[in-house]
């Protein structure tokens, strides 16, 4: 995306409310949690239950989910190489713009391309961003096809479609890896929780997991 011609003549208007001053307010560390992984991988169910665990800690989040996200911000976007690169820049915007609110923020996103993921990566501090890997080998997500959108793609009626005739490039070194193959839903929350109570970003209470 172009920077517009006219931009030059914005300049940055200091606020007296910053992020320290929120993030103090709220008492937690805001990040990113970055679900990425096919479609039918179960981004969106495990970030689910990831926010209702954490607004039981009393933790304040938001999700931003593709298939939702979509019909309203991004309703305007296609599954092209174009249009997906510019879905992941407006949503490693409003990602930025949460963190800076103070919240933890969840998205759910195939964003296949390594390069966008690392925009969006790059648009926050290094430990603001948590990559999650959300690593469901295609067949299986072939195989639960909840959306029946595999079978069309297959047959040839969606195209564009991850997995099948557009790449979806893995994660080479994520914060968090789920092989959910073997591993239930609960586990994977207990990872990422563990993962958000080890690097400090929301506390622990006595009934925690062991870590
Ligand atoms: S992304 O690639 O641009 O990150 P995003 O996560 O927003 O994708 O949207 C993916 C969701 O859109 C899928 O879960 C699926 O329900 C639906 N979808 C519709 N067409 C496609 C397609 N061609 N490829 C992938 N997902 C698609």
């Amino acid at each position: 995306m172009k920077n517009h011609e006219s931009n030059k003549n914005i300049i940055w208007h200091q606020q007296n409310i910053t992020k320290e001053k929120r993030e103090y307010l709220l008492a937690q560390k805001p990040c990113i949690l970055w679900f990425t992984g096919l479609s039918g991988s179960g981004k969106s169910t495990i970030a689910n239950a990831v926010e209702k665990e954490l607004y039981k800690r009393n933790c304040k989040t938001y999700l931003l989910d593709g298939d939702n996200v979509r019909h309203g911000l991004n309703k305007d976007l296609g599954f092209t190489e174009i249009d997906r690169i510019e879905n992941i820049r407006r949503i490693g915007e409003v990602s930025k713009l949460f963190v800076d609110s103070g919240l933890i923020v969840l998205t759910a996103f195939i964003s296949p391309f390594k390069s966008d993921r690392q925009i969006a990566r790059s648009l926050v501090g290094y430990d603001e961003f948590i990559e999650v890997f959300v690593d469901t080998p295609l067949s299986v997500c072939e195989k639960r096809d909840p959306k029946g959108l595999y079978k069309k793609a297959r047959d040839g009626a969606i195209k564009n479609f991850t997995g099948i005739d557009s790449p979806y490039e893995s994660p080479v070194n994520p914060q968090v890896h789920l092989k959910t193959a073997n591993s239930s839903i609960e586990n994977c929350v207990e990872i990422i929780l563990n993962h958000l109570i080890k690097f400090g970003y929301i506390k622990g209470n006595e009934n925690d997991y062991a870590i």
